[in-house]
């Protein structure tokens, strides 16, 4: 039956696109890797044109993909190839709705850009702590529904564990009220954990509540050169011991990142003077001044130095210093897809695990690829690291399409062999949705095509992505 997109221009108030010029930076993810079609793009600018929207789509047989900042990793914003979905983006829905400074919540539209939530947080002398380098253009809607995680898991939790309550279009075209800032509610099932890392296939998130933090007055970091991951981890216990919750982020980074961020940002500085095998940004947090943000840095790089487990460091010794340090992290993800190929891993084990994983899966990489060269960093706080496989430098890397099958395969099943994660903080989306397949027991499948069932019967809600294909 032809759909008479006429009618949806009827349906509700909100911007609408039909023209293939005004659809196009919809219809592919911010790398170029995935391309769909739609009917149209819509920007509603309230959760009932959200609703109306929806209700179109079940009238008309169409489908329903929601969209935020478009910066995820695994396909999941794209639609796919059919022309029969309507993008949603929430773009235009962009209002902090409210903030209790008492309750120590925020609530606000699913298409805050996550940077102006944590401004509007710091203008309330509160802290937002989710962070990642996508920061500026990710959306709070996006971040749920990928359960986003960052830099500040370690102390803070993934998005999950900062959201209280969520409002919520469900594939019906009805509105779910579920803006509670509670932090304790048994009253039924956790319908917010359910949406919440969904990738849009159960429902449209237009607005959430949020949890905020007491904002620390230092934030102090320091680069540290260790020469193994095991070395790594004992700087973190180290800190974890001496510091407690004031350690804010501890993340990873192997001399071959290093090498090929300074590839492609050569006026880079890289602080510390010597060159080791890895390294760790370390960062502390302090409720009250630089000082003490200073002195307990110090105090763990001592220690680490004596007993031999960091061999140099350099501590940022204000703001501007540490902004350019943490530049060095932040722009890895960039460096990459600059650099070109490169078969990319979220995955995520017991951190007691990452020395023999790192060690095993290399060793079986290198055998049966001579050309590849591991670039490995992450949260190595959380748990969480991205075990990236690039072509060498100088090598051309033509065979590398045609390995990442192969890649992935011994990737991920030394990752279940570890009692792992193959996604960790990026979602599944159309990149990991037939691995995931391979890997989760009939049992839990059951469950999850359960949920699927339930809450989108008619499977309108962003079709062919994660839990919502399989
Ligand atoms: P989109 O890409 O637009 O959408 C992602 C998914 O959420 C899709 O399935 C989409 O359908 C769904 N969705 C979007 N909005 C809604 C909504 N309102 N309701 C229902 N479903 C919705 N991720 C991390 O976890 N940690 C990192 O450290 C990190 N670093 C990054 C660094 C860079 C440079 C870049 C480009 C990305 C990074 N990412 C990281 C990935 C990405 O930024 C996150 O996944 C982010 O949470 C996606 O938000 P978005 O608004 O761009 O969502
Ligand atoms: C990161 O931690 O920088 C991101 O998750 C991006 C990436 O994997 O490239
Ligand atoms: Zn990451």
């Amino acid at each position: 039956m032809p759909i008479l997109i006429e009618t949806l221009r009827t349906a509700f108030a909100g911007h609408l696109f039909t023209d293939d010029a005004d659809k196009a930076p919809f219809l592919i993810d911010w790398r170029g890797k995935w391309t769909g079609k739609a009917l149209a793009v819509v920007q509603p600018d309230s959760t009932e044109d959200v609703a109306a929207v929806v209700r179109w789509c079940v009238a008309n047989d169409a489908s329903v993909v929601p969209q935020g900042g478009n910066t995820g990793m695994s396909g999941a914003a794209t639609p796919d190839e059919s022309g029969r979905a309507v993008v949603i983006s929430l773009a235009r829905m962009n209002r902090i709705r409210d903030v209790d400074a008492i309750n120590n919540t925020m609530t606000v539209d699913a298409g805050c850009v996550l940077q102006t939530i944590q401004e509007e947080a710091a203008r309330r002398d509160r802290l937002f702590p989710l962070s990642l380098s996508a920061e500026g253009s990710c959306m709070i809607g996006g971040n749920l529904s990928t359960n986003a995680g960052g830099v500040g898991v370690l102390r803070y939790g993934n998005a999950r564990e900062l959201c209280l309550g969520l409002e919520v279009v469900t594939a019906d075209g009805e509105i779910w009220h579920g803006l509670r800032g509670l932090r304790k509610d048994n009253s039924g099932y956790d319908l917010r954990d359910l949406f919440i890392g969904a990738e849009g296939t159960l429902g449209i998130i237009t607005a959430a509540t949020l949890k905020l933090f007491p904002l620390p007055r230092a934030r102090l970091c320091a680069w540290a050169t260790v020469a193994t991951v095991d070395d790594a981890l004992s700087v973190l216990a180290l800190a974890q011991k001496k510091v407690g919750a004031r350690l804010t982020a501890f993340e990873l980074m192997s001399n071959d990142c290093v090498d090929l961020l300074l590839e492609q940002f050569p006026q880079l500085r890289w602080p510390t003077s010597e060159r080791s095998a890895w390294y760790v940004l370390i960062e502390i947090s302090d409720p009250d001044s630089d000082v003490n943000a200073n002195a307990a840095l110090e105090s763990i790089l001592e220690m680490a130095l004596e007993s031999e487990l960091v061999s140099d460091a350099a501590v940022a010794t204000n703001l501007a210093q540490a902004r350019e340090f943490w530049a060095l992290r932040e722009n890895m993800g960039e460096a990459q897809v600059k650099a070109g190929k490169n078969i990319k891993h979220d995955i995520s084990v017991p951190i007691s695990k990452f020395p023999s994983f790192i060690k095993t899966t290399n060793r079986h990489i290198e055998s049966q690829f001579s050309d590849a060269r591991m670039i490995v960093f992450g949260h190595l706080g959380d748990g969480n690291l991205h075990y990236n496989v690039s072509p060498k430098t100088g090598a051309k890397g033509e065979r590398f399409t045609e390995i990442e099958p192969l890649v992935n395969r011994i990737v991920h099943d030394a990752v279940i062999a570890c009692e792992g994660s193959i996604s960790a903080e990026h979602g599944l989306g159309v990149l990991r949705r037939n691995e995931a397949l391979r890997y989760k027991s009939d049992v839990e499948m059951k469950m999850q095509r359960a949920i699927k069932q339930a809450l989108d019967p008619r499977g309108i809600m962003n079709p062919g992505k994660g839990m919502g294909a399989v």
